[in-house]
């Protein structure tokens, strides 16, 4: 089930890069607000050449995600099948449900480029959007999140990354386009310092400075990489995240922004639910007793080629 011929993704499967941001926005009411926006699904590949191509080695990519909401103001009929508002999970742990009617996801290896984007995105946007959330994340030494593990080790790759996000024939409507859950995650540093590191390896199932995986014996059911590796008929239902660390020491706030993209939403749904309620239930990801999501929203990722055939 490939993608079509002539319709072109966004880079959703971009290579993982050094800097990013994650702007969420909601639309102001009336007719304006969509016509401002519509006119910048049109434009966002030209500003991207424009920024992008003063350092063509900054790698330089944005994807753009549009809520269930703000899908039916900007597009009306058809809709994406799986497209609907972020479901809020209530277990031993609590993924809120937040606003959120377009996603910003911008990346390059340097945050100058990612910035000089967003700036031109928000001109576009200014007295049509309101800003729920702006964060700027980093990389932290090798690719690791402030919990001081790896992340982003089992990420497909490739061919695989592509199998694993982009819609094909189940949506032939919407071949070419992909779903992304954003949560933002607040870390209780100190809490979680105090853990020591052979239980902190059992709660991530894998080794804290060789980031090589635990053997399945040494894994607890409880395990993050057990709670989210899920199947069906025998085959892995794979996710691509592209996580990163940000944070404010003098608030001695510490974060991770989760990203996950997939062909259906369907399968983050799955994982959130093992994490947060437990599979079974109460048996939930003891990661969460140091991380609480303070926001959650789900995005229809259009194809690139459908965002360039956009009609203010
Ligand atoms: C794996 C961290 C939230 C899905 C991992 C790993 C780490 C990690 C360190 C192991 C290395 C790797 O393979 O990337 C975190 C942190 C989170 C978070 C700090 C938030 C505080 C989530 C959420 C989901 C998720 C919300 C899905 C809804 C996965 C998956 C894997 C993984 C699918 C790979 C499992 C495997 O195949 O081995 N995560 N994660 N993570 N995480 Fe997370």
């Amino acid at each position: 089930d490939a993608v079509l011929p002539s319709v072109v993704p966004q880079p959703v499967a971009a290579r993982l890069t050094r800097a990013a941001i994650f702007l969420v926005v909601t639309l102001e009411p009336g007719n304006a607000a969509e016509t401002a926006v519509r006119k910048l699904c049109a434009d966002l590949s030209g500003l991207l050449r424009a920024v992008g191509f003063r350092d063509l080695e900054g790698g330089l990519s944005c994807v753009l995600g549009v809520g269930s909401d703000a899908w039916d103001r900007l597009f009306g009929a058809p809709r994406p099948k799986d497209l609907h508002p972020f479901r809020e999970i209530r277990g031993k742990h609590h993924a809120v449900a937040t606003p959120g009617d377009l996603l910003f996801h911008i990346r390059a290896t340097r945050m100058d480029l990612c910035f000089e984007l967003a700036t031109h995105i928000m001109s576009r946007l200014a007295g049509f959007v309101a800003t729920e959330d702006e964060v700027h994340g980093f990389s932290y030494f090798d690719d690791r999140d402030l919990i001081g593990f790896v992340d982003g080790t089992e990420n497909p790759v490739d061919g695989a990354a592509v199998a694993a996000t982009i819609i094909g024939e189940e949506d032939a409507d919407f071949a070419g386009g992909s779903y992304v859950i954003v949560q933002k995650y607040l870390h209780d540093l100190p809490g979680w310092n105090r853990v020591p590191v052979a239980e902190q390896e059992r709660i991530i199932g894998r080794e804290k400075l060789s980031d090589i995986e635990l053997d399945d014996a040494a894994k607890p059911s409880y395990a993050h990489n057990v709670l989210t590796s899920i199947e069906e008929n025998g085959e892995p239902l794979e996710i691509l995240r592209d996580n990163m660390p940000f944070g404010d020491v003098g608030k001695g706030e510490f974060g991770t922004y989760f990203i996950g993209y997939a062909r259906s939403p369907h399968r983050i749904e799955r994982m959130l639910e093992n994490m947060f309620i437990g599979l079974p239930p109460g048996n939930y990801d003891r990661l969460l007793d140091f991380s609480r999501a303070v926001t959650g929203s789900l995005f229809f990722i259009p194809s690139a080629s459908f965002l360039d055939a956009v009609t203010p």
